[in-house]
């Protein structure tokens, strides 16, 4: 790459556009970081990224945020039009002459089958549109993120004893968001090869998968205290997730999510954190280490 790449990074502000936008500044990528909000991007812009405002639903905002951008990095969160909202961003991007695309998708067992999970569904919609766009780019697929299902540990642990668990004790191969941002930043500065018109998804996972118990085990070690795992009934679970849901959509997604992880389809693990990274992934005795620690990961 003769010039450093000049990147417009959507979903900026959140959970792992956070962690995105400095690693790319370290690189000596130019950012810029889409916000409907600009005060939520302050911290970003004292790091040294530049900001657009811009709506996905607002196709001049989005023509403005791609003007000279070289790179995409692609993300927004689950809604009824996850698939519409980024299929625009794709065609923006095109009529702009972005040179490359880097899209963060869904879990690859929501999109693998179709016709299992709504929010699968609008990934594997938005990854087909990619590949029409004819725009080189590399597809990212993480597992479930650490600092999102095993972010309530921290308060379980503060509150007592116990740690409520899926119903089964499922394992899963659980990722650090920290190790999906590193890994992003490479598919961001990959050098696609001419013959790959459609790449394969690089599906991200954690190095091992564990259950509940294995986790109380180690919260156990970390604390000193006797930790247990108690599962949810599948009822119990349910009625957890509606409440804490933000919309009757989101109680569905999650609830498909929580059928597919007892199911046990989130637990083989891939090699790709390791292969792209040289390094292994992180782990979650490490990440519950932090969080025991005080300092929870971001
Ligand atoms: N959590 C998991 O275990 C997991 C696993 C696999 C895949 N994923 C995928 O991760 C994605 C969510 O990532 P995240 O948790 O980092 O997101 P997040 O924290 O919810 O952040 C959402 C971001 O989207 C932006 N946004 C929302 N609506 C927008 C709009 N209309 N126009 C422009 N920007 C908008 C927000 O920006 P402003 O508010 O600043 O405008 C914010 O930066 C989803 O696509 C999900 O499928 C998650």
């Amino acid at each position: 790459m003769s010039s450093p790449p000049r990147i417009l990074v959507t979903g900026a502000t959140g959970r792992l556009g956070q962690l995105l936008v400095p690693r790319l500044l370290a690189r000596g990528a130019g950012v810029r970081a889409l916000t409907r909000h600009p005060a939520r991007a302050n911290g970003l812009r004292a790091q040294g990224a530049a900001t657009a405002v811009g709506d996905f639903d607002d196709g001049d905002t989005l023509r403005r945020a791609l003007e000279g951008v070289s790179h995409l990095f692609l993300l927004s969160p689950i809604t009824p039009t996850l698939a519409d909202q980024q299929i625009a961003v794709i065609e923006a991007a095109a009529a702009a002459g972005v040179e490359r695309i880097v899209k963060l998708s869904g879990s690859h067992w929501t999109i693998d089958p179709p016709g299992r999970s709504l929010s699968g569904d609008a990934h594997r919609e938005i990854e087909a549109a990619l590949r029409r766009s004819g725009i080189a780019h590399r597809v990212l697929r993480p597992n479930a993120w650490m600092q999102v299902m095993l972010a309530r540990v921290a308060s379980e642990l503060a509150a007592g004893d116990e740690l409520h668990a899926p119903p089964g004790d499922p394992k899963v191969a659980f990722i650090d968001a920290r190790d999906i941002a590193d890994v992003a930043v490479e598919a961001l500065f990959e050098q696609p090869a001419s013959h790959e018109a459609s790449p394969e998804p690089w599906v991200l996972t954690g190095g091992s998968a564990l259950g509940y118990d294995e986790i109380a085990s180690i919260a156990s070690r970390l604390t000193g205290r006797r930790i247990v795992a108690t599962p949810l009934s599948a009822q119990a679970q349910q009625q957890r997730q509606a409440a804490n849901a933000p919309s009757p959509y989101i109680a569905r997604v999650h609830a498909q999510f929580a059928a597919l992880i007892v199911a046990g389809e989130a637990e083989p693990v891939s090699d790709t954190v390791a292969d792209v990274l040289g390094r292994p992934p992180r782990t979650v005795e490490a990440f519950l280490a932090e969080t025991v620690a005080g300092r929870v990961p971001a």
